[in-house]
């Protein structure tokens, strides 16, 4: 009785969890890699279990016929030396063989880093404290934090660092892997649903590590295509006078010493590439939402936002900041 209740409770708990749904849930696969990665989970949480039950069941009965004289279960040394041989050594020898095989034929290499030649798209995700730098090899599309891709689509994410050890992970794409200074490592995203997916950094690299947050947004072919067209373009001219204003202030502050605006002489490379910022749906790592107020408080008072960020607080007037929105919600 007890045993069922305690096995019952760690599967109504994980299929509570499983049922969240959507959010970072590794149990939620979005793409092949990861549907052979929850595969692999459930067979040997369902082993698990059932060995679980059968030990506890095991010691359960053994508690109860203390008293008697033998095994529990009847029989003599001949019948004890069974059991031992049988569930202590023949068992776990075929169920550790079986788990092996399977592990390494059929889910390791299906989430192995991909062979080039059979991916259609590169990106390039450096790590940086605390942000994630997007490229995409081929085009001078530069993001952050938010990465695209076409829904289907074998994608292949090359990964490295530009300062401490990083870790991306997607929990509903694939495994992770780890961003390290001097070398890439490489991983295959692919999405078989469109749907925005949200990932975090996993291995401690600073006081922002918790807030580095990643989204890939997995679109149909032609609204991805459209989106990388506009990416890659350099930034849109300034209409108004307040654009035309905040450009300047941007330009003479200290933003465009950190960060680039494509086709402007701002190309600083400390901070993300701000070309296309509105078309961003968040700010500093996922920190924020991308919208108006969130964005002021942002660059009025960044300690406060993301303590420990690398951007500056700026003294700038009302005027100054008014005009520097116009300017930075125009670039689309
Ligand atoms: Cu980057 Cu933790």
């Amino acid at each position: 009785m007890r045993t069922g209740c305690v096995v019952g409770c760690v599967a109504g708990a994980t299929l509570l969890l499983a049922g969240c749904g959507g959010n970072q849930n590794t149990l939620d696969p979005a793409g092949p890699p990861e549907r052979r990665i929850v595969h692999l989970w459930w067979w040997m949480f369902g082993g698990s279990a059932i060995g679980f039950a059968v030990i506890v069941g095991l010691l359960g009965l053994g508690w109860m016929r203390r008293t008697r004289p033998g095994l529990p279960g009847g029989g003599g040394d001949r019948a004890a030396t069974a059991i031992v041989v049988v569930l202590g050594v023949a068992v776990p020898i075929v169920v550790l063989t079986i788990l092996f095989v399977y592990s390494d034929i059929f889910v390791l290499r299906s989430v192995a880093a991909p062979r080039k030649a059979s991916t259609q798209l590169t990106v390039k995700v450096i790590g940086r404290q605390w942000f994630w730098e997007v490229r995409y090899p081929g085009t001078s599309a530069a993001t952050a934090n938010e990465i695209h891709i076409p829904v289907g689509a074998r994608v292949n994410v090359v990964g490295t660092s530009d300062d401490v050890i990083h870790s991306f992970w997607v929990p509903q794409l694939n495994r992770k892997i780890d961003l390290i200074p001097g070398r890439t490592n490489r991983v295959l995203l692919q999405a078989d649903r469109t749907g925005r997916f949200r990932g975090n950094c996993v291995e401690f690299c600073g006081l922002q590590h918790a807030h580095m947050g990643v989204l890939v947004f997995a679109e149909p072919p032609a609204r991805f295509q459209a989106w990388l067209r506009n990416e890659a373009k350099p930034a849109r001219t300034p209409t108004t006078a307040l654009q035309r204003s905040g450009r300047e202030i941007f330009d003479s502050q200290a933003c465009s010493g950190c960060h680039t605006i494509r086709g402007t002489s701002a190309r600083g490379t400390n901070g993300p590439d701000l070309t296309h910022l509105e078309t961003r749906q968040t700010l500093a790592a996922l920190a924020i939402p991308n919208r108006r107020a969130d964005l002021e408080r942002w660059i009025r008072d960044p300690q406060h936002v993301k303590p420990g960020s690398k951007m500056p607080g700026l003294e700038l007037t009302k005027p100054e900041l008014r005009d520097l929105m116009a300017y930075l919600e125009s670039l689309r």
